[in-house]
């Protein structure tokens, strides 16, 4: 494909494929939806195939086979154990200490400082994401504000297929901005980088001297990436972007974990205890999974283990929210929040939160850790999650019972705009970098 053929006016990039998901059939038992997430008669039919395009197409969620096989095997390095483990202490760590530090001096010492969740883990979460991506200079405070407007301003277009305005429109709007983005923060970042790459090869920079971030991995790895267009980099970036989930879904888990412990005071002490807080987090995620649903496209005839028939071409899609709460599975309080639940089956307590078969979420053991390490190293990776849960339970975070917290309206995926909180113990908070 060339450079020109990337605009997305009439080719393969094209937003609007297929059908409209109303007009789709869905599934919404949990053995239905994982059959087809697992099934090879079916590949993906949302994720940068369909209206998203644009904005992520040939990214590693639009690919199938070879191609898709060989793009989580380069990609797969940066989720190595040592790899979290820095992102966790050394970068997610100092910046959350930081901001916490930020809210306590605001809050004037009297113990109750106020925020809104929202904007406070938007903030948090900024240089995690710079550090993964490999976008260097974001380090002032209006740096960092410029380069996460110039973000939001893309995000909707990789998640268009939830989106209730107009599909055209978001995606036009979200492309330029990628465009910006790509021009403004990406080239530079990977000039730099391929002076350094070729500097390795010619042995002038020892190998621990090079980046370790998603833009260092794909441009050490171009014979793969140069099978597509110029733009694929940025495309790929947009679709790693490790704070954008977890940000709009921390406000479900607070809220539930507040209301579980206020009726279970027993388990209080248990919010410093990692397990239980990924216990939490897995919950949480399972009654309210980042995207309510995903669209598969039936590549030949096939018929499910229940009867569905499903003709080459046809589109699906797939109800995680409902399958995640399937009472079957999960038994009959199964769309209640209980950290302590085991479900009936030997299912993911997570339910279908992370996705299911080759496109399972790359960066679920990144955001959640280990979920069945019984004898965990304590050394390893909490999981940004659990870290991040910790932290905010130490500084007395309570949902703010004088302000109201407020949905989305905009888009179908049950999240936050606004989630005003409280720190009642942020004085104690220590520094947490290396901790
Ligand atoms: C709580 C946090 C997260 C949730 C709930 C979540 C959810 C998901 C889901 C449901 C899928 C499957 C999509 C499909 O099958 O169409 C997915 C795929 C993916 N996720 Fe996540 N995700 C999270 C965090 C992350 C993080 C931290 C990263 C990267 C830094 C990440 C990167 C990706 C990528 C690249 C894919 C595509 C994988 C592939 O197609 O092989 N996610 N995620």
């Amino acid at each position: 494909m060339r450079d020109e053929d990337v605009s997305y006016e009439g080719t393969s990039l094209d937003p609007l494929n297929g059908p409209a998901v109303t007009a789709m059939p869905w599934l919404r038992s949990y053995h239905d939806v994982v059959e087809v997430f697992r099934s090879r008669a079916f590949v993906q039919g949302g994720g940068g195939r369909r209206d998203s395009a644009p904005i992520t197409g040939y990214g590693v969620l639009a690919l199938s086979g070879r191609d898709h096989f060989e793009r989580r095997r380069i990609e797969a390095t940066l989720f190595r154990k040592d790899m979290l483990r820095w992102f966790e202490r050394d970068v997610l760590g100092p910046a959350l200490a930081a901001k916490l530090a930020e809210i306590a001096r605001q809050g004037r010492g009297d113990g109750r400082a106020r925020a809104d969740l929202l904007p406070f883990l938007r903030d948090v979460y900024c240089d995690l994401t710079c550090s993964f991506w490999g976008i260097d200079g974001v380090d002032s405070h209006e740096a960092r504000q410029r380069f996460l407007a110039i973000v939001d301003g893309i995000t909707p277009g990789g998640a268009v297929e939830w989106e209730r305005g107009n599909h055209r429109e978001i995606v036009s709007r979200c492309l330029a901005a990628q465009r910006h983005f790509g021009a403004s923060y990406v080239r530079p970042a990977m000039l730099r980088r391929e002076a350094l790459i070729e500097a390795h090869a010619a042995g002038r920079v020892h190998e621990s001297e090079l980046p370790n971030d998603m833009l260092t991995v794909m441009l050490r790895n171009k014979q793969h990436f140069e099978k597509w267009d110029s733009e694929v980099y940025v495309r790929e970036l947009t679709l790693f972007a490790p704070g954008d989930t977890i940000v709009r879904f921390m406000p479900h888990m607070v809220a539930e974990m507040h209301e579980w412990v206020r009726e279970h005071p027993e388990d209080r002490a248990l919010l410093e205890d990692v397990d239980f807080l990924r216990r939490c987090a897995v919950e949480s995620l399972r009654l309210h999974p980042a995207s309510p649903y995903f669209i598969r496209k039936a590549v030949e005839d096939t018929t499910l283990a229940s009867g569905r028939v499903f003709r080459a071409g046809d589109y699906v899609v797939l109800d995680v929210t409902t399958a995640s709460c399937d009472p079957e599975v999960f038994g009959a309080d199964a769309d209640r929040f209980h950290p302590h639940r085991v479900p009936r089956h030997k299912v993911k307590p997570v339910g279908l939160a992370f996705g299911e078969g080759p496109h399972t979420c790359i960066g679920a053991v990144m955001s959640v850790g280990e979920i069945s390490a019984h004898h965990p190293d304590p050394d390893d990776p909490l999981g940004l999650v659990p870290y991040t849960l910790r932290e905010l339970f130490r500084a007395g975070i309570t949902p703010d019972a004088g302000q109201s917290a407020r949905l989305n309206s905009a888009n179908a995926r049950n999240e936050f705009t606004e989630f005003p909180v409280r720190f009642s113990a942020i004085r104690s908070v220590r520094p947490v970098a290396g901790s």
